[in-house]
């Protein structure tokens, strides 16, 4: 149900501050609701959202207030009640919503109903949320969170989207837009209304195991994405509002050493000028909650610091939706950083820097009674508590809670099975990058009549989805998910007299291989997430190296596709006949390949982030500078750079042309591109327009993407494109090396370069 009265953003923006002064100082209401005629203004659906969330808060006591700060997995509520899983236990349900108030409820990864249908996940909201309302004195609903970051990925049957990585190659903030409603339409389906995502996080290590969670190593291109995604996931066209998450602010990619969760170390300017754009525009697309990072950043953990989430967060860039913390993180705070003493004053300083609602696995029995004693004793204020319970209703009465809590258990199967299934398709084909194209052994044709098929992922399933599916590490054993394998889809696509063979023995696929006409070989990962999935040497493992070689000693053409949330370093694999890299393309990915292998799609993707030549350069993006005494690794070394993706055709682009030569700091420059198909088949050209600098105090990378478009060129059709740009992305952080000064555009000499050619203006 959509709210009555309109997004709700902007109504609930200022007046909460008024609402929490009030509610500060109001007496508290305890006594049960008057039966009299007109229902209380909180419960009456026509009044404004800032009216509702005063007269609630003025009604609630301290306890239930505190309840509203805490969000408490499912799996706290089912069978054992610790961690495994089953039925709804009404004895815990009872601990965790009646005796702790908890306001909110999560699926992590893999926390499924007993049954894993989508009915079924509608049913177990449901009962959640009607025990919820039932045994709170004031009929308060939960919402239910959920990380369903390439759709409902932890439903089975659900279709599974591209991992965010691969999205991020298709340059489509459209595209990614539409993902995002398929998976807002699945996840309200089943009541499951907050959704913890996008990941705003950039992606600029490779040994890191969220890597595939990001979009890209390049902010402008991350941030996009991520505000496209905000936008899909919170439009309300699915008839039930959602909320997204945008996560994990600030910083969570930058683990000094690659590993999840270790702490990073950064420059304020760095910070400012490529880690915070991202997220600031998922923010302002809307974005209802925010989750905070999990690692320490210069030395303090991300979940105490004031500056990260109340001064730049809410005070710059006046955000006034949920803060949530991240897993366990208030706990951690006293066992992992040892930042608190103990618990209460982990808790203390968890709100106080700004988090609103903690997410509690599985510390929750303590966190209850520690916000407690830490409001008695006077270490968090009244007001404070006020503010984030204030928050947690609103966005309560913004997603229709309170007015409509419970989802249709009879329609959640025919919106979710097998729901979008062409769009997970067009997504996928679309986010393929070919990298490599010897003599043209992309497409396949006619004329290829036999085709092998092997490698480890080539009929891997789990394989092809990656982390977060159906489980949190991936799908678990013994778990059928419906999909397609690139074996399958190559079989079911192929033209006809075209013989498609599955070989899983490397030997015999070898063996099979001399006598094809071509092979195809389908590398890559295994599915893992957060440090599980760290690899401290991201490159292809040996023995699929070597059966590239071998396959390759064959002399037939081999067409290697990678299956992988990471560009992998591919030593002896590094020069088959094709390369195209699939990335975790989900469950329609079979056919998505095979729709790119046979030419049914002209591949268009484009690197987002930078591939690897070798070993040991980490962190590696095109953004960085050599050093004067450049060893023969110390640039730029890459197998292919950020951008890299070739085309059936070939496309040529000119010389840019600008509107003007100089420009003020506020001022938009439109970039025009001559841009034309040369060659015989219609195709899409994904163009990025860059920005450099002859000379600047700070330093300022080779080239800086400022803009981009995708267009579609009919074979020899030649069109001018426009790429806005506003001046104001060229803002670095100024100042010598404490990064003291304002982020600011300095004025001077400036280039748009736009593949080799460049066009100059002046900043005044
Ligand atoms: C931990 C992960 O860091 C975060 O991305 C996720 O949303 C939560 N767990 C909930 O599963």
């Amino acid at each position: 149900m959509r709210f009555p009265h309109g997004s709700g953003r902007r109504r609930w923006r200022s007046p909460l501050a008024l609402i929490i002064g009030f509610a500060a100082t109001a007496t508290v209401l305890t006594g049960p609701i008057s039966s009299a005629s007109a229902p209380p203004v909180y419960q009456d659906s026509s009044k404004p959202i800032a009216a509702r969330v005063a007269d609630l808060l003025g009604r609630m006591n301290t306890e239930e207030k505190a309840g509203q700060l805490q969000q408490i997995a499912v799996a706290r509520m089912q069978g054992d009640c610790q961690w495994s899983g089953g039925e709804l236990n009404t004895e815990c349900m009872k601990e965790v919503l009646a005796d702790q108030h908890a306001g909110s409820v999560l699926s992590g990864g893999g926390m499924t109903p007993a049954k894993n249908t989508p009915k079924e996940w509608a049913k177990l909201t449901n009962a959640i949320q009607r025990y919820a309302i039932k045994n709170s004195r004031l009929g308060i609903p939960i919402i239910y969170g959920v990380d369903a970051v390439h759709g409902h990925n932890n439903v089975l049957g659900a279709t599974m989207f591209q991992q965010q990585i691969g999205l991020g190659a298709t340059w489509n903030p459209k595209l990614v837009g539409d993902v995002a409603r398929a998976t807002q339409r699945a996840t309200a389906a089943t009541g499951t209304v907050w959704n913890f995502s996008p990941v705003a996080d950039i992606a600029r290590d490779h040994r890191w195991g969220r890597y595939y969670e990001t979009y890209s190593e390049d902010p402008l291109l991350a941030g996009d994405l991520a505000a496209s995604t905000v936008k899909g996931t919170e439009d309300g066209t699915s008839g039930r509002q959602v909320a997204a998450t945008v996560k994990h602010f600030a910083g969570y990619s930058q683990p000094l050493n690659g590993h999840d969760r270790v702490p990073g170390d950064m420059s304020l300017r760095y910070l400012q000028d490529t880690i915070l754009p991202a997220y600031k525009k998922a923010v302002d697309a809307g974005a209802d909650t925010v989750m905070v990072n999990s690692g320490a950043i210069n030395g303090v953990p991300a979940h105490t610091s004031k500056y990260l989430l109340t001064d730049v967060l809410r005070k710059q860039w006046g955000f006034d939706g949920v803060v949530i913390s991240d897993w366990d993180d208030v706990e951690y705070l006293v066992t992992k950083y040892r930042a608190a003493a103990d618990y209460t004053e982990a808790v203390a300083k968890v709100i106080n820097a700004g988090v609103d609602v903690a997410m509690l696995p599985p510390d929750d029995r303590e966190f209850h009674p520690a916000l407690m004693s830490a409001i008695k004793k006077g270490l968090i204020s009244r007001k404070r508590l006020n503010e984030a319970a204030g928050r947690v209703l609103a966005l309560k009465f913004k997603l229709g809670l309170f007015d409509d809590p419970y989802v249709d258990p009879a329609k959640a199967d025919k919106i979710v099975l097998g729901a979008d299934k062409k769009l997970a398709r067009k997504a996928a084909a679309e986010s393929a990058v070919l990298l490599r194209n010897e003599n043209n052994a992309l497409p396949l044709t006619n004329s290829d009549r036999k085709i092998v098929v092997t490698g480890p992922s080539a009929n891997n399933l789990p394989n092809q989805l990656g982390g977060w599916s159906i489980g949190w590490q991936g799908v678990p054993e013994g778990v059928e998910v419906p999909g397609t394998t690139v074996a399958q889809g190559l079989k079911k696509n192929a033209p006809a007299g075209t013989k498609v063979d599955y070989v899983a023995d490397p030997d015999k696929a070898v063996q099979q291989g001399k006598g094809a006409d071509a092979v195809v070989v389908v590398v890559g990962e295994k599915p893992g997430a957060e440090g599980e999935s760290d690899a401290p040497r991201p490159a292809l493992a040996a023995d699929q190296q070597k059966l590239v070689q071998r396959l390759k000693a064959t002399g037939t053409p081999v067409i290697e596709v990678v299956l992988a949330g990471r560009p992998l370093v591919l030593g002896k694999a590094a020069d088959p006949d094709a390369l195209l890299m699939g990335w975790l393309p989900g469950t329609e990915g079979g056919h998505a390949i095979a729709d790119v292998l046979f030419g049914k799609v002209n591949p268009s993707g484009r690197l987002p982030v930078s591939w690897p030549k070798s070993l040991g350069n980490d962190p590696l993006h095109y953004q960085q500078l050599p050093g004067p005494n450049s060893g023969p690794e110390s640039s730029y070394h890459v197998a292919y750079p950020f951008g890299a993706g070739l085309s059936y055709t070939t496309f040529e682009t000119g010389r840019p042309k600008l509107s003007d030569t100089v420009v003020g700091p506020k001022r938009t420059l439109t970039v025009t591109v001559p841009v034309s198909n040369t060659g015989k088949r219609d195709g899409v050209l994904v163009v990025p327009v860059y920005a450099a600098r002859p000379s600047s105090d700070v330093l300022f990378p080779d080239k800086q993407l400022v803009g981009y478009t995708r267009v579609a060129l009919k074979a020899g059709q030649s069109k001018q494109v426009e790429v806005e740009v506003p001046v104001s992305r060229l803002a670095v952080t100024s100042g010598d090396i404490t990064g003291q000064g304002p982020k600011k555009v300095a004025p001077g000499a400036y280039q748009i370069v736009v593949g080799e050619k460049k066009a100059d203006f002046t900043v005044r």
